[in-house]
């Protein structure tokens, strides 16, 4: 069988979608599970756009010793010079540059001739060679630009010194048919590209929901990469999922006859972790990883189900990593069975956060007879949550008052950085609104709600409540989360969580979102 390679691009790609980014810590505790989890590539941001993309690719790309760590750069010589200054050193650098050619970007955005595409590429990829060998080139919207013209540039970037020419489908816009016929052609015409080695890539975005049938299409005719995300994070709907891409050569090997090097047991832990630090919650019925994706609900399934597994199951859970059984811890349960359900769970743990953790599940365990798996995720999630994330301000105190006739009122105090404590009190429409004005007042920060979810964590009315919010401030779209058995003390973490995370971006310097609009009007 031969082997496709993973690159993987949630850090790049998937933190493009809204209210997604990641600060460094987060992206290096992703970039670790991703090379855990056996991807070949990891794209790790766009070095050019902020400091913090940039420290984040050159600290990534020195530490992870077997993935190949890739930094996405335009054809413009100062985003060229950044990304290879980021991986200058680096075990395995590669630069990542794109130019678009379809006929629609080439008029309306770059306002250039394909010949000027052509040399402003050719320019790009040499001098992205005289830092790194690894080099890879992207004709954007490659599957909209003409056939002939994708065989030229890709010739042309070939002759320059790339290595990998991957081919995107930018808008989601190729059938499969389409997309694995572009292989196909330019496989046909270049014999240059089996001849030598290049690696052909697919990227493909999923506005209709064919992100990944049209991956499959690629590698089918030829493709040796395929660039995706976990749980398919991206601009508009998304990319690729990988977990979706790698199941289908895994489950249905007789029909692609291809693999991965990808330890799919790491894919659910992988996913969970994405979703957290991402803040973006997965579908419920998401393929592989949504919390449907195995459930059988209809007597019939169930009754097939367990007369024998595969009559409705086409894959095993436990191949995806997803925890087999529903083991219930209390409070007379010990440490030990504790860190044993963690590590059934996927997640490895040092001693003093399990020691932390262990407080937290004997308190959880005294407001809630039934401690479920999810419970323990959502403790051990809020844990990494709180290591990664600065907490400028603390939730002390939390009161509110609400009634059928009561005009709802809540009093909140803050502790700021200092250990200052700051207590203020406000009225609302209801007790969260009342809360989220006093919060807003203590902070001196306000922020529109754009979104406010509520789900149990588990079933029972002791269950947790989980919230989370995504807030705008000025351009800037965060989100936040928060978990307790009290659902209005969730949702007065989860703004402050938000709340935190405006502060953070604000007091950064070079704010992403300046910088890349910035970079944005500079386009080539
Ligand atoms: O979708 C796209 O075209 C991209 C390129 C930068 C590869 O993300
Ligand atoms: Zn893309």
């Amino acid at each position: 069988m031969n082997t496709v390679r993973i690159f993987d691009t949630t850090l790049r790609d998937g933190e493009q979608s809204p209210g997604a980014s990641l600060n460094r810590a987060e992206k290096m505790e992703i970039a670790r599970q991703l090379q855990s989890l056996g991807v070949n590539v990891i794209e790790a941001g766009f070095p050019i756009t902020s400091n913090d993309d940039f420290e984040a690719v050159r600290e990534i790309s020195h530490e992870l010793r077997e993935a190949t760590v890739c930094g996405l750069s335009r054809c413009v010589v100062k985003d060229v010079d950044r990304a290879g200054e980021a991986l200058k050193g680096a075990p395995n650098p590669r630069i990542h540059v794109f130019c678009a050619t379809s006929r629609i970007h080439r008029e309306h955005k770059l306002k250039k001739a394909f010949d000027q595409i052509i040399e402003i590429s050719v320019n790009s990829i040499q001098q992205a060679r005289s830092y790194v060998d690894d080099v890879e080139f992207s004709p954007e919207d490659g599957s909209r630009t003409e056939l002939n013209y994708l065989v030229d540039i890709t010739a042309a970037a070939i002759e320059a010194g790339a290595t990998t020419i991957n081919i995107p489908d930018t808008v989601g816009y190729a059938t499969p048919e389409e997309y694995g016929h572009i292989f196909k052609h330019v496989r046909e015409q270049l014999p240059i590209v089996d001849d030598e080695g290049i690696v052909l890539s697919s990227h493909c975005h999923n506005d209709l929901g064919l992100a990944v049938a049209n991956s499959l299409a690629a590698v089918m005719n030829g493709a040796k990469q395929v660039e995706c995300t976990i749980n398919g994070i991206g601009e508009r709907a998304g990319n690729a999922s990988l977990e979706e891409f790698v199941m289908a050569l895994a489950t249905r090997s007789d029909a692609y006859n291809l693999n991965t090097t990808i330890d799919t047991k790491k894919l659910y832990p992988t996913s969970r972790m994405v979703s957290r630090l991402t803040g973006l919650m997965v579908q419920r019925n998401k393929a592989i990883i949504g919390e449907n994706a195995f459930a059988h609900e209809a007597g019939i399934h169930q009754d097939g189900y367990l007369k024998e597994r595969t009559t409705y199951e086409i894959m095993d859970p436990k191949e995806v990593g997803l925890p087999d059984s529903k083991l219930v811890l209390g409070k007379h349960s010990g440490r030990h069975a504790f860190k044993d359900r963690i590590t059934d769970l996927g997640y490895t743990i040092d001693a003093d956060t399990i020691d932390r953790l262990f407080v937290r599940f004997k308190d959880l365990a005294d407001r809630k007879k039934n401690v479920y798996d999810e419970d323990i995720e959502v403790l051990l999630e809020t844990e990494l949550d709180a290591t990664n994330r600065v907490e400028m301000w603390k939730l002390i105190n939390l009161q509110f008052t609400s009634g059928t006739n009561a005009l709802p009122t809540a009093s909140v105090t803050l502790e700021d950085e200092s250990g200052h404590r700051i207590t203020d009190a406000s009225v609302g429409d209801g007790p969260i609104d009342a809360i989220y004005s006093t919060i807003q007042r203590v902070t001196n920060l306000s922020a529109e709600l754009l979104e406010y979810n509520i789900r149990a964590v588990t079933g029972g009315k002791d269950a947790q409540g989980e919230v989370t919010v995504e807030l705008r401030h000025h351009d800037v779209r965060v989100r936040g989360r928060g978990v307790s058995t009290d659902i209005v003390e969730a949702s007065a973490r989860a703004y402050l969580a938000a709340i935190n995370r405006i502060r953070t971006m604000a007091s950064k310097p070079d704010s992403r979102t300046q910088l890349l609009n910035e970079a944005e009007s500079n386009n080539a």
